[in-house]
């Protein structure tokens, strides 16, 4: 690795316990970047509904013109009481995802020692598994509209698009990472094609054919209501998963109670050759705001799912290391707000230690 590069990294804490999560995100990554003599430059913005309410503003081309200069970008939470439901997770949000095209929604499932899971009988090693969800297309892309709006006559379309080339490079990405991943080396396309059939034939056909490139990777296809199943009752079937956005959204947050709940669950929006965006994949949690209860892990982990994409991989596991060893030893004794058996400053300093003793 390069000694001399510093990283700069774009911060935005964003609403509700958003920056409160972000501040001990940041102390981590200070902490593990001094042991590791990784140097980075923090670049705060204040976009969220805070400033939305105050000046209109939501998220300047400007801003998305500074944001392409960066390594990475490090995300807190949008979404804001006073603001209506979309603007904010539209305007901020998918804006970033769409115009950085970070084309990947990675979304790791992991159930760490000493975490409560749902699942009855279930240990660690059963729950192990990534998403990888497609972050730019699908239901998402906001193609529709309405017609005789507010009469009985109403109609409403929501397309769903899938691009050759939108569903090729999800797939190459899933194929890569199931490569590289373990030796299980196992990839499940979720669709529901009984149902979808143009859109499913495009995503089997595709990925069958790239499978003759990835000759090592098993390839096997789920629809998406049975695998909400099989991710309750077998999720050790599972190693990569790769599935469209709409689905990959849902079915991560199934996934994410099964290792725990939304206290833990990170996501990285990546753009392989570009800018990505690390981020929890809870929200705001407005009721928790500044009350110093909310669990700060998903966010230190997503931090460390950003080193690792940056190439700072052992400082990555390092982060991931620590983790584990605070829940594994009952340090931090529920991921669940208010009943960490400490505050969120506590957690991240707790953390931010174990990652320089460990
Ligand atoms: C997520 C969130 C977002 C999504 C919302 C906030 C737009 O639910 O990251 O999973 O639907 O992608
Ligand atoms: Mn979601």
């Amino acid at each position: 690795m390069d000694r001399n590069k510093v990283y700069k990294i774009g911060v935005i804490g964003g609403d509700g316990i958003g920056p409160e999560i972000i501040k001990q995100g940041l102390k981590v990554l200070r902490a593990v970047g001094e042991r590791e003599n990784i140097k980075f430059e923090f670049i705060e913005y204040d976009f969220g509904g805070e400033r939305y309410l105050k000046t209109g503003e939501i998220l300047p081309d400007s801003a998305i013109e500074e944001f392409k200069k960066l390594d990475a970008i490090y995300l807190g939470a949008v979404g804001h009481p006073d603001v209506a439901p979309g603007i904010l997770e539209k305007g901020i949000l998918l804006k970033i995802r769409f115009e950085l095209d970070q084309y990947i929604n990675l979304r790791p499932v992991k159930l760490y020692p000493g975490v409560w899971c749902p699942l009855k009988d279930k240990k660690p090693e059963d729950i192990d598994y990534v998403v990888v969800r497609e972050n730019t297309e699908g239901l998402y892309c906001g193609i529709g509209g309405n017609f005789k709006k507010g009469t009985p006559d109403e109609i409403a379309t929501q397309l769903d698009v899938n691009t050759r080339k939108g569903v090729e490079r999800c797939i190459r990405y899933a194929f890569e990472y199931a490569r590289k991943r373990n030796n299980k080396k196992q990839l499940t396309v979720v669709d529901k094609t009984n149902v979808l059939t143009y859109a499913g034939d495009l995503w089997r056909r595709t990925a069958t054919e790239l499978n003759k490139e990835f000759s090592d990777i098993k390839l096997d296809f789920a629809f998406v209501d049975a695998t909400c199943m099989w991710m309750v009752k077998n999720p050790e079937w599972f190693d990569v998963i790769v599935t469209n956005n709409m689905f990959g959204d849902i079915i991560t947050d199934l996934a994410a109670i099964t290792q725990g709940g939304l206290g833990v669950a990170a996501g990285g929006n990546i753009n392989p050759e570009g800018v990505s965006m690390f981020e929890p994949i809870h929200g705001s949690a407005p009721k928790y705001t500044g009350k110093n209860v909310a669990c700060p892990l998903a966010t230190i982990s997503a931090g460390g799912m950003m080193l690792e994409t940056l190439g700072e991989e052992k400082a990555g596991k390092l982060i991931e290391k620590a983790i584990m060893k605070a829940t594994g030893e009952r340090y931090i004794k529920s991921l669940e707000a208010g009943k960490m058996g400490m505050g969120t400053e506590e957690a991240g300093d707790l953390i931010a230690k174990f990652v320089k003793d460990i």
